[in-house]
């Protein structure tokens, strides 16, 4: 048995030889694998990458207009903090439960006592229980005036910087700086999608009446109120009016806004919602698959189709309309009318029907206006 043993402790010495030999070599050669990889993988990688994508060729795009395909860009947001300073903080004291809050924009002319901000602030407060919605809504400074007046009227101020425009005068309709407020706004709106808000946007010359949320479709990812519509909630022939919507943070609202901030380079000196009007049946816009839907002017007014019911309007919009000063004139009409509704119905005299009286200077501006 001993002798045998001696035999074995030789070959058993081999062995422990060729094993020792071997873990060397799986160590070097790991060693120099991972050595490899970490210089030259990512390489290879996208090399490997590049010729599978050739195999496979991707889904041909209908539309040949966007190259590089508009979805491939990188997501340049990583910079959103710096970018939009500030903003998170006012996001969380802003936002109801189900993160949703109300925005508005605001310039200098707007703020100016007993202008349109007075006018939209007081109609949360004369309208039917939705003066809490005070508490939800950010209103957006485009410049230093604007902003120190929101300070004195509000508590949720935002200074929406842009480089290089001046925002504070009364923006005339279609000027380039208005036109890049408009871009702007929209630019803002998306960011405040993707950091996962939902939101109503309305200017400030909406007037609110009534709760929107119970008359939204419980399905839509996005919904627009119109100039004229057409009885139809789907129908893209409705011409919409940005000035009051709702929008769902979602990746279809969200890709739908960065498809809508794009296309404003193919449509140069077009206002947003008329590239809107223009990308609706877009390939590329189709494809996003939003839901989208028009709110009915019957509850979601303006004066370029009012709503002739008092008991069911929401908002009413001073579009049509071009001049602050028309605006102002034709928008007090409004609260007032509302006021002596309210006040008929207190009294129970339900009968004695109310009928707006605007549009009135409105009706002389030239052309029409958001
Ligand atoms: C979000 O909350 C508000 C306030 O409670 C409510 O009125 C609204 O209907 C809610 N929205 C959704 C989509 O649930």
């Amino acid at each position: 048995m001993m002798g045998a043993r001696g035999g074995d402790s030789s070959v058993a010495a081999s062995l422990w030889k060729m094993r020792t030999m071997i873990v060397w070599f799986s160590v070097a050669s790991l060693a120099c694998t991972a050595l490899m990889y970490v210089a030259v993988g990512p390489w290879v990688e996208s090399n490997i990458r590049a010729r599978f994508d050739s195999w496979y060729p991707k889904k041909i795009e209908v539309r040949a207009r966007h190259q590089p395909p508009w979805r491939d860009r990188p997501d340049r947001d990583d910079n959103r903090n710096i970018e939009f300073p500030g903003l998170e903080q006012i996001l969380e004291r802003a936002t109801m439960p189900n993160r949703t809050i109300i925005v508005t924009t605001l310039n200098q002319a707007w703020a100016q006592p007993n202008t349109m901000i007075h006018l939209f602030l007081e109609s949360f407060r004369s309208g039917e229980d939705i003066a809490h919605y005070l508490d939800h809504l950010v209103i957006v400074a485009l410049d230093q005036v604007a902003y120190d007046r929101c300070r004195e009227l509000h508590t949720l101020c935002y200074m929406l910087k842009t480089e290089g425009v001046d925002f504070s005068g009364e923006k005339f309709f279609m000027t380039e700086d208005y036109l890049r407020m408009m871009w702007r706004r929209i630019y803002f709106l998306k960011h405040v999608l993707q950091m996962g808000y939902s939101f109503i946007f309305t200017d400030a010359d909406v007037m609110w009446f009534r709760d929107p949320f119970p008359r939204f479709d419980k399905d839509a990812d996005f919904q627009m109120a119109c100039d004229k519509y057409t009885g139809i909630p789907e129908d893209l022939n409705n011409l919409p009016n940005g000035g009051f919507l709702y929008a769902r943070s979602n990746k279809r609202t969200i890709d739908f806004y960065e498809y809508w901030y794009m296309s404003r380079h193919d449509y140069p000196g077009l206002h947003d919602q008329d590239v809107l009007n223009q990308i609706k049946a877009d390939q590329d816009f189709l494809d996003i698959g939003l839901r989208l839907r028009f709110l009915d002017t019957y509850v979601f007014s303006g004066f370029c189709e009012v709503s002739k019911d008092l008991e069911q309007v929401c908002t009413m919009h001073a579009n049509c309309c071009t001049g602050l000063h028309r605006k102002l004139n034709d928008l007090r009409l409004v609260m007032e009318d509302w006021k002596r509704f309210n006040l008929l119905a207190y009294q129970s005299k339900r009968h004695q029907r109310i009928y707006w009286r605007a549009p009135r200077q409105c009706l002389l501006s030239f052309g029409g206006q958001p």
